[in-house]
């Protein structure tokens, strides 16, 4: 089985001076939930997602060889404009990772970020971000070591992406993405994602999501305070068992196309993740009163029309409407007419399942 010491890179030549490379990630939006992590952002469980193809972080990263190769050392832009605020992250990352890519103090670098979707539109930019800048490394790291392998690459990168953030590591390739060990995925790892390893059923192609933004606010619980909160839950044992179950059927519905039983799964777990937090201590309620009208119209519209639309949710207060591409036209007329009134500047982003990072 593949190990943590796989990813060490020692042999390499240094051999390139400078250069420059750009890659967009996207963001991932999960059907089981990964909450709660162990030391060195291992997950408690498995969790499975649909990488998204309109949110993505763009990032260029530019590389200059240096004498002093004590520390770290880069200049962070944001559309093109210095952004203190985002170093200590990014100084964290490379700590982080630094024993797996070990030339990362032989060079300057000049990181430029940019995402596709509003800034503090309250969507989390963590997943997309970390995972465009880990892309970025391993085009550096390929040009040291020629003779890595595209399985090598990808693998090291979302790897290296979940060291940034956990999520991060299912937005690098693939339409539905695994990560975490499960019995019944094959290759499945605490280390990096990998893609759903069966045919997904056509029902499931192209599939919808809407993300409604309820309130823009500032996050109330980090998700490194969250994933903690799983620390002595009185439920957390039988909820990690409990998403091994729910993996195991989430896998069988997307190879065999049974949209209602999707939507069972994928409606409970959005809500176990937030009734974790209501049930953790301290306590939080992050939906918010908007959140709820948009859950029950979503429900009356599913029954009236039988229409296979149904929401999930991150930990925060917008609603993603997941929903067959065949039912765009009326679902978006539902969302227009029903649910815009209940986010926050009527804004919402139309999103559908992508294929992961790419390099530009
Ligand atoms: C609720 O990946 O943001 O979105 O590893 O601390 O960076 P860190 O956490 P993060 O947690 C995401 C949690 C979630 C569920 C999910 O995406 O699976």
């Amino acid at each position: 089985m593949i190990s943590e010491k796989d990813f060490i890179t020692s042999n390499y030549t240094l051999s390139v001076d400078n250069g420059d490379f750009i890659w967009s990630a996207p963001s991932n939006i999960a059907l089981v939930k990964y909450w709660g992590k162990k030391d060195k952002q291992i997950p408690a469980n498995p969790s499975i997602s649909f990488t998204l193809n309109n949110c993505k972080t763009i990032t260029k990263m530019a590389f200059a060889k240096k004498e002093n190769d004590r520390d770290f050392s880069f200049d962070l832009l944001f559309e093109g404009k210095p952004k203190e605020d985002f170093k200590p992250k990014i100084q964290k990352f490379l700590e982080r990772i630094f024993e797996y890519c070990p030339y990362l103090k032989d060079f300057h670098f000049t990181i430029d970020t940019e995402n596709t979707f509003p800034h503090s539109s309250g969507i989390a930019s963590s997943a997309s971000g970390m995972a465009a800048l880990a892309m970025n490394i391993m085009s550096l790291e390929k040009k040291l070591c020629p003779e890595m392998t595209d399985d090598f690459f990808f693998q090291k990168a979302s790897l290296l992406a979940r060291l940034g953030s956990g999520s991060a590591c299912r937005s690098v390739k693939g339409e539905v993405v695994v990560w975490g060990n499960h019995a019944e995925i094959k290759d499945s790892s605490d280390l990096f994602g990998v893609e759903f390893p069966s045919a997904v059923h056509a029902n499931f192609k192209n599939y919808q999501d809407t993300i409604l933004l309820v309130d823009k606010g500032e996050k109330q619980v980090s998700s490194t305070v969250g994933h903690d909160l799983m620390h002595d839950h009185p439920f957390a044992e039988r909820r990690f068992t409990q998403a091994h179950e729910n993996l195991s059927k989430i896998k069988a519905v997307l190879e065999n196309g049974n949209v209602e039983e999707f939507i069972k799964i994928v409606e409970s777990e959005a809500l176990t993740l937030h009734a974790m937090m209501m049930t953790s201590m301290p306590y939080f309620i992050l939906m918010k009163p908007n959140t709820l009208e948009i859950i029950n119209a979503i429900w009356k519209f599913r029954n009236e029309t039988g229409i296979p639309v149904c929401f999930t949710l991150d930990a925060g207060a917008n609603v993603h409407v997941l929903y067959p591409e065949y039912t765009k036209e009326k679902v978006l007329e539902f969302i227009k007419s029903k649910l815009v009134g209940y986010c926050q500047n009527g804004q919402y982003i139309c999103d559908e399942i992508g294929h992961g990072a790419m390099s530009i």
